[in-house]
């Protein structure tokens, strides 16, 4: 643990962001761990605008597997997940989880304060009448659109390389504001989450944090830092800031 900074006052603002390796604990896959998702598929084959466009049932077919992976009974909130929501329920300050994952672990841990800046898997989007509705079974260029009962025109509310994700104001505004950046489960590879820990930096007052398995790309920016499991290393974190403040 590298330490470099003074307890932070109970009413500080915190924002986290989240990527996949806190839910790898939890038996979803990563995307760039040896072996993971774009070791066996390709980005442009399956999440590109592209790839819709030139071959919607693949498209489908990779989502609808992650899907029911997700769903299965085997996967549930790993204790990263369960202290994240814990620490938003006890800090008396505002606590903004901005998660790049798109499943829905954090809100079955309890988080409420959240933001899926890349989509959510059990959510489906209508490219005619731009409605998002809960989705949890397969897809297919058949499958009826919830809000306007259109057939042929759904995606999985997912944003895919090359598209804007969701809520960027919002996020910025935070992070400008924040006392607290917290960085967990990450490979600080793609953007413009890769970038977040920079803009606090810019706005000169908050701390931040980064919490992984191993260094991140953009490590030496953060100016704390703890590796290891984050069923581990996150409950961990979050005692010691409920106890003194970091
Ligand atoms: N505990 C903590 N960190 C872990 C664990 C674990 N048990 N297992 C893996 N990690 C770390 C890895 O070391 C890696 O740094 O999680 C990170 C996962 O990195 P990626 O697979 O690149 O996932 P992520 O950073 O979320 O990818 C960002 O890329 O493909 C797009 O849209 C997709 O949201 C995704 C984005």
């Amino acid at each position: 643990m590298i330490r470099a900074n003074k307890p932070l006052s109970k009413a500080g603002r915190i924002v986290i962001l989240t990527g996949a390796g806190i839910s790898k604990e939890s038996g979803l896959e990563t995307f760039r761990d040896p072996g993971g998702i774009w070791a066996r598929v390709r980005v442009e084959d399956v999440a590109t605008p592209d790839a819709f466009a030139r071959d919607p049932q693949r498209v489908h077919a990779f989502y609808n597997a992650r899907r029911q992976g997700l769903l299965s009974a085997n996967v549930a909130p790993n204790p990263a997940h369960a202290a994240l929501a814990h620490l938003e329920a006890e800090w008396p300050g505002e606590v903004l989880l901005v998660t790049q994952n798109i499943d829905d672990l954090h809100e079955r841990a309890g988080a409420r304060n959240l933001i899926h800046m890349h989509g959510e898997i059990l959510t489906a989007l209508c490219t005619l009448c731009r409605g998002i509705s809960p989705w949890r079974h397969d897809m297919d260029a058949a499958s009826q659109c919830p809000a306007c009962g259109r057939a042929g025109s759904l995606r999985v509310n997912v944003v895919w390389f090359g598209e804007m994700p969701y809520e960027m104001e919002r996020i910025y505004r935070a992070l400008a504001a924040c006392d607290l950046f917290l960085s967990i489960g990450t490979s600080g590879n793609v953007y413009p989450a890769a970038g977040f820990v920079e803009e606090v930096r810019g706005a000169g007052h908050g701390h931040t944090v980064e919490l992984n398995l191993e260094p991140s790309q953009g490590h030496s920016s953060f100016a704390e830092r703890a590796y290891g499991r984050a069923s581990e290393i996150v409950p961990a974190f979050v005692t010691r800031l409920l106890e003194d403040g970091g």
